[in-house]
């Protein structure tokens, strides 16, 4: 059994939250287990807490046309979200919810082991650039250790408000040349850590 599949049990039994008990479907992520890009929004929603599948309404309709966009599909990503039950009445997720399943998001980035961490929204944006506004640092990349963060609104935004699709348009279009030059970087100078990255 891939660990992936292992870790799923474990949130599959969770009841850490009181909104555990009106969940349909627990939400864990999906996608490929050696994904270079690991994109973290923010917690199911009614779609997603019926199929037990991230980002199947319309933000995530959206967002295979982002995959799209730059060549991928969601197979070769992995998509997860910073809680991984639907906070009842759509309501935003509590930062006692965030804490309890944050656990399980660290799990996911230790056995994924993505090269880029991509934050659509607030929420997950705040757990990798705490103390910045999104309206600031959208589209923009920081390194920590290995892994790059690149934070970007959130789909459902887009829907919302339209003059943020073609934001969030161009801001995908930044990640190839972001992965691009990161392996160009490690094949012209390559430092003892960055090769254990990009040798797994
Ligand atoms: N919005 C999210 O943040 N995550 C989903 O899975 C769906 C909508």
């Amino acid at each position: 059994m891939s660990a992936l599949t292992e870790l799923y049990k474990g949130i599959e039994l969770c009841q850490r939250c009181e909104i555990a008990k009106f969940r349909n479907n627990v939400v864990p992520g999906e996608g490929a287990e050696d994904a270079e890009i690991l994109f973290i929004g923010e917690a199911p929603g009614y779609h997603e807490d019926q199929q037990g599948r991230p980002f199947v309404g319309p933000a995530g309709k959206f967002l295979d046309e982002l995959l799209a966009s730059i060549n991928l599909d969601r197979q070769q990503v992995y998509i997860a979200n910073v809680i991984k039950c639907r906070p009842t009445g759509n309501r935003d997720p509590l930062p006692v919810e965030i804490r309890n399943c944050q656990e399980w998001l660290e799990r996911q980035i230790e056995i994924i082991s993505p090269k880029m961490i991509v934050t659509l929204g607030r929420y997950s944006m705040s757990m990798f650039f705490p103390g910045k506004s999104i309206g600031k640092i959208h589209g923009t990349a920081q390194k920590q250790g290995d892994v790059i963060y690149f934070a970007m609104y959130h789909p459902a935004a887009a829907l919302h408000q339209q003059s943020l699709r073609q934001v969030i348009e161009a801001d995908m279009l930044k990640i190839p040349s972001l992965l691009a030059q990161e392996k160009e970087i490690v094949e012209t100078e390559p430092e003892p850590e960055q090769l254990k990255m990009f040798d797994m």
